[in-house]
């Protein structure tokens, strides 16, 4: 069975707040005719509740960018699983690279947060993996994904519908403008999904997760990425950002 597509906006740290709500609404005015798959759009944290507001009713749902693993306490700025929900967070992106680099996240922390994420109803996690430069070059590519997988993944419990979403984005690839070839990709993600069946079988495999990929992805290359096998979806950063932009990544994908 074809799982359906999924298109997801990551709007990082890149827009003012009252730029966020505008563009919200016009993604909303302009993305309302798109009746297949699901899109996500993945604002920064304090407009989280604004956006779902105005987003409330229509076809597009809200994802955050990042999460805590922790339920309640004293962790200063840090955001836990259940305040996404109350925000209305239907999504949320677990270890991006940008976190990865930046905040020092590892994929112990990675899969700490996972495994708070899956303990809540209703919050899809969004799961980043990929190879950087040194990795690519030096063939360590396949290695690095099973390897972060296992790391990520291992002895998660996923019971009944829990659905997870693994976001290959090879980190040379994000930002830069230039996309992976779409049969590399391809062959990455039938790593990802052998890496996947030989962690839980082949039924959760296959029935719980989505694989999609993101870098540089735009209104041009998007084509080339719609039917290919394996990949169920798209993580948008750059050009999710304009509305126009995104609405023809959403409708060259979401068929
Ligand atoms: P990009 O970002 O589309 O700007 O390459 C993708 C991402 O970081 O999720």
């Amino acid at each position: 069975m074809r799982k359906d597509k999924i298109v997801i906006a990551n709007w990082k740290m890149k827009l003012t707040l009252a730029e966020t709500l505008n563009l919200a609404k016009n993604m909303k005015a302009k993305l309302s005719e798109l009746k297949k798959g699901t899109i996500v759009i993945c604002p920064n944290f304090i407009s989280l509740a604004d956006v779902n507001k105005i987003l409330k009713g229509s076809n597009i749902r809200v994802g955050a960018q990042n999460v805590f693993w922790e339920e309640k306490g004293a962790y200063t700025g840090e955001i836990s699983p259940d305040l996404l929900v109350e925000a209305g967070c239907d999504y949320v992106i677990v270890g991006h690279s940008e976190r990865r680099k930046y905040l020092l996240e590892n994929y112990e922390i990675i899969h700490q947060k996972l495994k708070a994420v899956l303990n809540i109803d209703g919050l899809t996690p969004i799961v980043c993996i990929g190879e950087n430069t040194d990795e690519r070059k030096t063939d360590r590519r396949d290695f690095v994904l099973v390897d972060q997988l296992h790391q990520a993944l291992g002895g998660i419990d996923i019971v009944g519908d829990q659905q997870i979403i693994i976001a290959y984005e090879p980190i040379w690839a994000i930002g830069s403008g230039i996309a992976i070839e779409p049969s590399e990709a391809e062959y990455a993600h039938k790593i990802i999904k052998l890496t996947l069946k030989d962690i839980f079988g082949l039924q959760i495999a296959s029935n719980n997760f989505s694989i999609i990929y993101g870098g540089s992805i735009d209104g041009n290359n998007v084509k080339s990425f719609a039917d290919i096998e394996n990949i169920d979806g798209l993580l948008v950063g750059g050009a999710s950002i304009d509305a126009n932009e995104f609405y023809k990544v959403a409708k060259a994908i979401l068929k």
